[in-house]
């Protein structure tokens, strides 16, 4: 290995002028919500395999596993942000000026079942919260980050929807409204940005991570159900064959696509 190359790998992360560099020789991940379930293990997967993480989460300072990862790879960084924060996005973005994003991941969500109440006696300010996080967050992360994700090799903006979004497949089962009418919205919102982006050559993907075992299912325990590791791995693969000709589709982790 030459000097240069040996000097690059080992300084994985060097402060430039006050805006943040990251070693070119691998791709660059945008991770948000990384503090647990499916986005620890996103985290987790791409450190593996050497990518450059950028490791969002509203507290990442109380999340074990996650500064575990971090402590064992040289590739992470760890950044606070809260996804409704867009003060905090920009200036995250301004941070990162010039460093090229091969995959923004958009993966922070919420169900909001907890404080939706009943149909009669909805919480709307708990919907704001739903919808401010897993709609306008992505859009406004694409935003600020644009920039970053148009100057990489990769180019790719991957939001985690749900097949709860897919209103094709709503037939047996009413309510949860707050969080299914927030992944349909992200999922046209998305839809709508692969149009305009796609003569850049960015794409936009939409993938649903599977049924998944972890604080968001949490008291649900049915045999179709994966781990987190086994969402991501397939969620990553899934990104792995996203490129520009499946822009604004909406495609499962299985890797097949899904009703709209
Ligand atoms: N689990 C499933 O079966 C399933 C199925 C379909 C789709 N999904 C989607 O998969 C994604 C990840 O869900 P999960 O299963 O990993 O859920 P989870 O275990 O509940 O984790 C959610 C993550 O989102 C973060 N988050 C919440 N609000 C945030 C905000 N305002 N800013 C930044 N981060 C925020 C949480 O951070 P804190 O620790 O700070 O709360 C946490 O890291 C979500 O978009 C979800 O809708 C999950």
């Amino acid at each position: 290995m030459s000097r240069t190359r040996l000097l690059t790998t080992l300084m994985a992360i060097t402060v430039l002028q006050g805006t943040i560099a990251l070693a070119t020789e691998m791709p660059t991940v945008l991770i948000t919500g990384t503090s647990r379930g499916i986005g620890v293990e996103l985290a987790r997967q791409y450190a593996e395999r050497g990518w450059n993480v950028i490791a969002t989460a509203r507290n990442p300072g109380s999340a074990a596993a996650l500064q575990d990862i971090a402590r064992e790879h040289r590739n992470v960084r760890l950044e606070a942000l809260d996804v409704t924060d867009h003060a905090a996005i920009d200036a995250l973005a301004a941070k990162y000026r010039g460093q090229p994003i091969d995959v923004l991941l958009n993966n922070a969500g919420i169900s909001g079942a907890d404080e939706m109440g009943q149909f009669g006696h909805l919480n709307y300010a708990a919907y704001d919260k739903v919808h401010a996080t897993n709609v306008i967050g992505p859009l406004k992360m694409a935003e600020a980050f644009l920039p970053n994700v148009a100057a990489s090799q990769q180019k790719k903006i991957i939001n985690i929807t749900s097949t709860e979004g897919s209103i094709g497949s709503v037939k047996t089962r009413g309510g949860g409204y707050f969080y299914r009418s927030s992944k349909a919205a992200l999922n046209m919102v998305m839809r709508s940005l692969s149009l305009d982006l796609k003569p850049q050559g960015i794409t936009v993907g939409l993938v649903s991570p599977g049924f998944v075992k972890d604080d968001f299912t949490k008291g649900l325990d049915l045999p179709i159900m994966i781990t987190p590791q086994q969402s991501a791995s397939a969620v990553i693969k899934v990104i792995d064959g996203y490129d520009l000709s499946k822009t604004g589709s909406f495609i499962r982790h299985t890797g097949e696509g899904a009703p709209w």
